[in-house]
């Protein structure tokens, strides 16, 4: 049983987008100067795609949101395209006009990445959490970069990618040698205070891990499992994903 989860499951990865994107756009109507929480990967890029459609139409009005973002690769140039920082000013911020003044994102490039996790948890704490949070799931149901573990970090942290992730995203880098081994991220905690969740799944090698957090025991081995425990959580997931998932 899905206690405190709204599941919608979509024909595809284009209904997908549209029902992630729909929810997203109301909520931002409903509090246009709110914080929102964005995510990278392929999952959420069709969202940000009618987004930003939603924004030439001229029916969605971004410009007064605060934008966060889970996490980003340390060491990594801002200008490389792998970062993060450039995944969102490219797949979204800068077409629908957000400048860099109101977008935060935990930075590749800090000298000192405990203190940048410091003061980036400083940031997400002062939002007094954010209005909804997108979030893709790892395979091996990592959220941002909170990886599988005997134990998860509630405070934004400076982390070892699993080697389950790197080998999913070296591709990216053009070889394993490119990917950079460490990430900051955004903890559970940032995460869990958001006062909603909005969880992207697309694909069926997303079946068995969606299984698994959404309807499996709480675990820091997935940690998607705990948003179990949120209070709102809206689950949009192709039919590809959602195959596994047994809900009677
Ligand atoms: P993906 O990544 O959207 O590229 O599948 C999701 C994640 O690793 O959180």
């Amino acid at each position: 049983m899905l206690c405190n989860i709204t599941l919608h499951i979509e024909d595809d990865y284009t209904a997908m987008s549209q029902k992630a994107a729909d929810i997203f756009a109301a909520s931002v109507r409903g509090n246009p100067a709110g914080a929102y929480g964005f995510a990278t990967g392929d999952t959420p890029i069709g969202m940000y795609k009618i987004l930003i459609d939603f924004h030439l139409k001229g029916c969605l009005d971004l410009s007064g949101i605060n934008a966060y973002n889970l996490d980003e690769y340390h060491p990594i140039s801002k200008n490389n395209p792998n970062s993060y920082y450039y995944f969102m000013r490219k797949n979204l911020y800068d077409a629908v006009g957000l400048p860099p003044t109101s977008t935060f994102i935990p930075c590749g490039e800090a000298a000192d990445p405990l203190k940048e996790c410091m003061e980036y948890d400083e940031k997400i704490t002062s939002t007094g959490g954010i209005d909804i949070q997108i979030l893709g799931i790892g395979t091996n149901g990592h959220i941002g970069f909170n990886e599988p573990d005997d134990k998860l970090n509630a405070a934004t942290h400076y982390v070892p990618l699993a080697e389950a992730t790197i080998q999913s995203n070296a591709k990216n880098f053009g070889s394993l040698h490119e990917m950079p081994r460490h990430a900051l991220t955004m903890g559970m905690h940032g995460i869990m205070m958001a006062k909603c969740i909005l969880l992207l799944a697309s694909g069926e090698k997303k079946a068995r891990i969606l299984n698994q957090a959404l309807l499996g025991p709480i675990t820091t081995q997935v940690p998607a499992s705990f948003l179990q425990l949120h209070q709102n959580v809206i689950v949009v997931a192709d039919k590809d994903a959602a195959g596994l998932l047994k809900l009677v």
